[in-house]
C-alpha cells in the first residue's frame, strides 16, 4: 500500500499542487517556512481526517479562498483508491472512491500513517491527550473496528455532558449507556498497551544502549477489575460533581498515562534526550505493530527529524529506513539528514513559497 498521487488546492501557501510519490523514500526539502510541513500535514489529513497541527481543519484553508481540497491516490497493489476530503468554513466532505464510506474505519484503513514530529515530544514532557491518541492508534492498528468504539464513546460522552444540563434521571440513563461504550474502549486500550509496551522497550535499549527500562502504563479513573459495573458505579456517584463542574470526571477520556524510565516518570525526571529517545522508540514500535497485527506497513511521516535527533539517533533512524518496507516521508532543510546505505529508491522535491518540484 502506498501514496501514488495527491491533488492540493487552497491548502495552507499551497495554492493548487499534484505530484506523483515513491513507493519507497520521498523527501521534502528547502528553506523554513515554504511549505514542507504543510504537505505532510495536508497528506495526514487524507489519512487520519484530523491534522497534527490544529482541532480546526478550517483555520488551513488558503487565507483569502473559501475552501479547501485534499486528494490522494493509494495504491495497495491490487488497485487504486481515491481518497478526498474537502471543507469550507462551515462544511465538510469526505469521500472514498467517490462515495460516502461506509464507516470511519473502512475510509482510515486504506492509507495507514505514523506520524513523528516536533510536536510529539509534548508526549513525553507529559501531554495526557497525545498519550491517550498514541493508544488509540496502536488500538486502531491491532482492531480496525476499534476506532467505531472510540466514536461511539466520544458521541455518548458528549451526550452525557449535554445532560448535565438537563436534569438527573437522563443523567442515569446515559451513565449506563458510557459505562458499556467506555469499558470496550478501556479493555482494547489495555490490550495493545500490554502487547506493544515490550516492542518499545526493545526498541528502546537498542537505541540507548539498554541502560533503563522502560515502563508505560494506564491508569484508569475508575477500578477496572469491577468491569463495566465498576465505570458505572464510578458514573452515578459522581453526577453531583459532574453537574456542578459541568463535565464527565470518569471514563477512558480521563485516563492517566505514565511513562517512567529507569523506575521514575519521565515527565519529571526525564532528559531532553531521554524524551527523544522514547518517543522515537514508541513512534517506531507502532509501525511494526500494524505491520505484525494486520500486516500493512503504515507510511511513515517524519518532520523535520534533525532538529529533534542528533546524530547518533539520526543514524538508528536511517538503519531503520533502510530495512524499513513501509513508503516515507520526510520534511526537512537539508536533503539528506538521515544518513542511509542508499539501498532504497529516493525521491527528492524542492519546496519553495508553497510550490513543490520533484526532482
Ligand atoms: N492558512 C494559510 N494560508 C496561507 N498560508 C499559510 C496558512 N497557514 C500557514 N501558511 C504559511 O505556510 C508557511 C509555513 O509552512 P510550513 O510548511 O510550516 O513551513 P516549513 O517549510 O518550514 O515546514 C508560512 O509561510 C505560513 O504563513
Ligand atoms: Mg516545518
Amino acid at each position: 500500500m502506498f501514496l501514488e498521487k495527491i491533488f492540493f488546492e487552497n491548502f495552507r501557501n499551497i495554492k493548487d499542487l499534484g505530484l506523483k510519490f515513491s513507493p519507497s523514500i520521498n523527501i521534502f526539502f528547502g528553506e523554513n517556512a515554504q511549505g514542507k510541513t504543510n504537505t505532510l500535514e495536508g497528506i495526514n489529513i487524507i489519512s487520519t481526517l484530523g491534522s497534527f497541527r490544529t482541532r480546526k481543519i478550517k483555520e488551513s484553508i488558503r487565507e483569502g479562498e473559501k475552501k479547501a481540497l485534499l486528494k490522494g491516490e493509494v495504491n495497495d497493489g491490487y488497485g487504486e483508491n481515491t481518497l478526498s476530503i474537502s471543507f469550507s468554513r462551515d462544511e465538510k466532505k469526505v469521500l472514498c472512491d467517490g462515495k460516502q464510506p461506509a464507516s470511519a474505519g473502512s475510509y482510515l484503513s486504506v492509507f495507514p500513517t505514523v506520524f513523528f514530529g516536533p510536536s510529539d515530544m509534548e508526549m513525553a514532557r507529559g501531554d495526557q491527550s497525545l498519550r491517550r491518541k498514541y493508544l488509540d492508534r496502536a488500538a486502531f492498528f491491532e482492531d480496525r473496528s476499534y476506532i467505531e468504539k472510540l466514536r461511539r464513546y466520544k458521541r455518548t460522552l458528549l451526550q452525557r455532558n449535554e445532560a448535565l444540563l438537563k436534569g438527573v434521571r437522563e443523567i442515569e440513563s446515559w451513565s449506563e449507556f458510557l459505562a458499556a461504550a467506555g469499558w470496550e474502549v478501556a479493555v482494547k486500550r489495555m490490550e495493545s498497551l500490554s502487547k506493544l509496551r515490550e516492542r518499545i522497550s526493545s526498541i528502546h535499549c537498542e537505541i540507548s544502549g539498554g541502560k533503563e527500562e522502560v515502563e508505560i502504563f494506564c491508569r484508569p479513573s475508575w477500578n477496572m477489575e469491577e468491569g463495566p459495573e465498576g465505570l458505572k458505579k464510578a458514573l452515578l456517584e459522581s453526577i453531583e460533581e459532574d453537574v456542578k463542574r459541568g463535565f464527565t470526571h470518569h471514563g477512558p477520556h480521563r485516563d492517566k498515562i505514565k511513562y517512567k524510565l529507569g523506575g521514575r516518570e519521565i515527565s519529571e525526571h526525564g532528559s531532553q534526550g531521554q524524551h527523544r529517545t522514547l518517543v522515537l522508540s514508541m513512534k517506531l514500535a507502532l509501525l511494526l505493530w500494524s505491520k505484525e497485527k494486520n500486516g500493512v506497513f503504515p507510511a511513515f511521516l517524519l518532520d523535520d527529524p534533525g532538529s529533534e535527533l542528533d546524530k547518533k539517533r539520526l543514524g538508528f533512524l536511517g538503519e531503520f529506513l533502510d530495512s524499513y518496507e513501509g513508503q516515507v516521508f520526510i520534511a526537512s532543510v537539508e536533503e539528506n539528514d538521515i544518513p542511509s546505505r542508499g539501498e532504497r529508491e529516493k525521491k527528492s522535491y524542492f519546496v519553495k513559497g508553497g510550490e513543490i518540484t520533484a526532482l
